[in-house]
């Protein structure tokens, strides 16, 4: 399917002829998303919740549309979708609230799958409330979180999985819907790092059935922002912390402060831009480029691919992946490509735990190269090229 061969139009990032394959640490932004700032910041809009003049109630019916977008994007309802500046903020501020719910001795399960953002958050609660966190081993040679290696570590003290919707480094995909079943019937909950996985695969987090699901607007197309969707038990029970005046319930007791509302009016266009696109067809776009790219390195004798048991291996992965070159640093290798204009990223990008399973060193990780809607197969060969020519 070749639909989405003219998106790159919709970058103005990309008109200076680069190939971004850096799109896992921050895509480029879609040029409704960029109006849309630009527009609220003109509009006289810029004003505060809750007041009695048309500037103020234009913030307030933002919130709302932008909830919308966010519940019919994700498939949960639009009064659990919060806020905030970053999903390593909003998980801080979730666990924070959990840990006031956590007894010596419960335990919480994360895995060696996930960004840090959804381990270190979760380490430091359990700390302070003299629990304990489990770490669910994934399998290195095939990049997979085995279910039942979350499931083993399940105990009637378990309050708690934190798992990985999709790894930013290698974009294998959990199968978080039976992680989700199995916890739930331990009365475990689940909280799903969905930042990897959001722009790639279609989620429907009511049937995937977690408690909590979180995404970062800057991968996909937006501005940098998190949304934290809580369930609705969760939502308004939870210790969050809060100043006296926020809300005492609902989505606002867990938002810092004045919102960005230029953010939020970024983040509802770049929610309707993928919900035009549709993510099926962003996935089989991308999926077709993925391909190219990994069988490509694969057949490099003097590359490795981390975590892939093929050159097909593709299933229930997110079109990402990092490898090294014999003989070079990842940082090297980096900027090599660089010189063809092939941006990536190099090191362990924050899946920390993840490296020693993947047989990459803990600092210098490996190179990361991520396909998105705006990769083309002219892009995936001149990065090709470039690795070849090293
Ligand atoms: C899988 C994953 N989780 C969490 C994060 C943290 O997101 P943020 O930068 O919004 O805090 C990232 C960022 O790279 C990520 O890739």
């Amino acid at each position: 399917m070749n639909t989405l061969n003219d998106l790159k139009d919709r970058f103005p990032g990309l008109s200076n002829g680069w190939a971004r394959f850096d799109g896992p640490a921050g895509t480029q932004v879609v040029d409704t998303a960029i109006e849309a700032m630009s527009e609220w910041q003109r509009s006289g809009n810029n004003a505060n919740s809750h007041g009695s003049f048309p500037a103020a109630e234009a913030c307030d019916a933002l919130v709302e549309r932008v909830s919308e977008t966010m519940s019919q994007l994700l498939g949960a309802d639009p009064e659990g979708m919060v806020f905030g500046p970053s999903t390593t903020a909003n998980l801080m501020a979730l666990t924070r609230a959990v840990s006031k719910t956590l007894s010596p001795g419960d335990e919480i399960i994360c895995t060696t799958l996930d960004h840090s953002a959804n381990v270190s958050p979760w380490k430091i609660a359990a700390e302070e409330a003299g629990a304990h966190v489990y770490m669910a081993q994934m399998n290195g040679k095939t990049g997979r979180l085995p279910t039942e290696a979350v499931a083993g570590l399940l105990t009637n003290k378990t309050k708690w999985v934190a798992v990985s919707g999709g790894s930013n480094a290698i974009g294998t995909m959990p199968d978080i819907s039976k992680i989700t079943e199995i916890a739930h019937q331990n009365g475990t909950r689940v909280a799903v790092d969905g930042v990897h996985r959001t722009p790639h695969i279609k989620t429907d987090i009511t049937a995937i059935g977690c408690d909590v699901y979180a995404t970062s607007s800057y991968k996909w197309y937006g501005p940098h922002a998190g949304v934290l969707w809580i369930a609705s038990d969760l939502l308004s029970e939870l210790p969050a912390y809060k100043i006296r005046p926020a809300p005492s319930i609902g989505a606002g007791r867990w938002q810092y402060g004045t919102p960005s509302w230029e953010t939020l009016a970024g983040i509802e266009a770049a929610g309707q831009f993928l919900l035009e696109v549709g993510i099926e067809n962003i996935s089989e776009y991308e999926q077709k480029r993925f391909e190219r790219l990994l069988s490509g390195l694969y057949d490099m004798p003097k590359v490795r691919v981390a975590g892939v048991t093929g050159p097909d291996d593709v299933a229930d992965r997110a079109p990402t992946l990092m490898f090294l070159v014999e003989g070079l640093s990842p940082e090297d290798v980096a900027k090599h490509l660089a010189e063809s204009q092939v941006a990536v990223w190099n090191g362990h990008n924050y899946a920390l735990d993840a490296m020693e399973p993947l047989g990459l060193d803990q600092d210098q990780g490996a190179v990361r190269a991520g396909v998105t809607a705006y990769i083309t197969d002219a892009d995936v060969d001149r990065l090709l090229e470039a690795v070849s020519s090293l």
